[in-house]
């Protein structure tokens, strides 16, 4: 079968037929045969106030009136540097700057480069990144060099992503003080090579696509203490985590840490379109001060502050502080956590709640062969991976299609399918 439409992550001969959406409203996607269902995932967890929400709808109708996209370069818009400061104001002090890109996988790779050309700046050059396994920061190239190294993307594209070290990831730490063994191997790691080390990047509280794996806020403060005891700078990836996905605004606000680079993305725009942002400390930005001759940052994508991204941005700001968002992530968290905790079956090793992430890990993949379709004949969308059978709902879902996706995840675990392990 020939496509013109070429798909993520797809084999495309074998790839099944899209289900067409139509129109997308709240929580609910619109198919063409008449069927809605509920999206369990928020599109990659970007659709975080829901689909054509008005609000947002209106900013971004607005701003199309007046226009769409400057260059960032010589000409300024107001969406932009409203958007800039109101980040400053939302994320720690020492974060001042913000650099705006693409995606979430360019705003990675603009926090690398940071952290390469500020040492560089600095006369003391360091380019390699300590990052964990089972990570996922993106598919661009210094993006996949930072990801799980025993993933496949490592021996696809070896000798074009560079070598990076990997440390071993916690997987539900919840009270390590700093002494544990993934602390002592970080530690040893950084001993040994804090003269090449840029900087170490992590997705603090928990590792979204590599398999929920969560870090505590207590390994997250150790790690901070480890990156200033030898001088390698911390990088905190919120592209999955940031704007209320664990809780609070930000995963860095539970761990009370700092990192000098802190990169947002997928909610920060609403899943209206694509944009991120990568915000640097006062330190980083000083090492680019024309004042001791440092070269300026070398990066600037086309689409850099596009005013639209921006403009829909602040408006999803909004919705935080007038529809309480936060309060409704509490919500569904405490309906997960009832709803999963008591999941006792064969054939389901863990469950695991953080904010508006609820995840069943299961012991062998074959049993979620199927989970989708299943869930599809209860009017809920999900998409589980691997092991893991997952939601990450919009904010906007109410407790009654909370308990539909939680029943709907719950059924399919308890179905025959399931329990044979061979899936339908
Ligand atoms: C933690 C993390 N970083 C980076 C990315 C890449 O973002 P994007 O797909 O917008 O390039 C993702 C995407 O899932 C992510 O989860």
């Amino acid at each position: 079968m020939s496509r013109k439409l070429w798909l993520p992550y797809a084999q495309m001969d074998t790839a099944p037929e899209l289900i067409r959406v139509t129109n997308a409203q709240g929580v609910y996607l619109h198919l063409d045969d008449g069927r809605k269902l509920i999206d369990g995932i928020s599109s990659w967890w970007s659709v975080i106030h829901g689909y054509s929400h008005p609000k947002i709808n209106a900013a971004a109708k607005d701003q199309i009136d007046r226009f769409s996209h400057m260059m960032l370069c010589g000409l300024g818009n107001d969406p932009a540097e409203l958007l800039a400061e109101r980040l400053v104001e939302m994320t720690p002090d020492p974060l001042q700057h913000v650099f705006f890109s693409d995606s979430g996988s360019v705003g990675v790779e603009v926090a690398m480069k940071m952290a390469i050309q500020y040492w560089g700046n600095k006369g003391t050059p360091k380019s390699r990144f300590l990052a964990f396994r089972n990570a996922y920061h993106g598919d661009t190239t210094a993006c996949m060099s930072v990801a799980d190294p025993s993933e496949g993307m490592h021996s696809t594209f070896r000798g074009l992503a560079p070598e990076q070290l990997f440390a071993p990831m916690p997987n539900d730490c919840g009270s390590c003080g700093g002494g544990c063994d993934h602390l002592v191997q970080v530690e040893s790691m950084l001993a040994a090579q804090a003269s090449e080390l840029a900087a170490v990047i992590i997705e603090p509280l928990i590792q979204c696509a590599g398999g929920f794996r969560r870090n505590s806020p207590e390994f997250l403060k150790s790690l901070r203490r480890l990156c200033d005891q030898y001088g390698v700078l911390l990088i905190f990836d919120e592209v999955a985590t940031g704007f209320g996905r664990t809780g609070t605004m930000f995963a860095l606000d539970q761990a009370q840490v700092c990192p000098d680079l802190l990169v947002l993305g997928k909610g920060l725009t609403c899943g209206y379109s694509a944009h991120a942002a990568t915000l640097a400390s006062r330190q980083i930005y000083a090492g680019f001060n024309p004042s001791t001759a440092s070269p300026a940052f070398m990066h600037g994508p086309t689409f850099m502050g596009n005013a639209l991204a921006c403009r829909i941005a602040l408006a999803g700001l909004d919705l935080f502080v007038e529809e309480n968002r936060l309060a409704s992530v509490a919500c569904t968290e405490n309906q997960l956590e009832r709803g999963l905790s008591n999941l006792s079956v064969e054939g389901v090793v863990d469950t695991r709640v953080l904010g508006a992430i609820g995840v069943i890990e299961v012991d062998d993949p074959k049993r979620l062969v199927g989970a989708q379709a299943f869930a599809m004949e209860r009017g809920v969308w999900i998409r589980p991976f691997e092991r893991y059978l997952y939601t990450m709902p919009p904010y906007v879902i109410t407790t009654q299609e909370m308990d539909r996706v939680i029943e709907t995840m719950r059924a399919w675990c308890e179905s025959d399918a399931f329990q044979s392990g061979v899936g339908t």
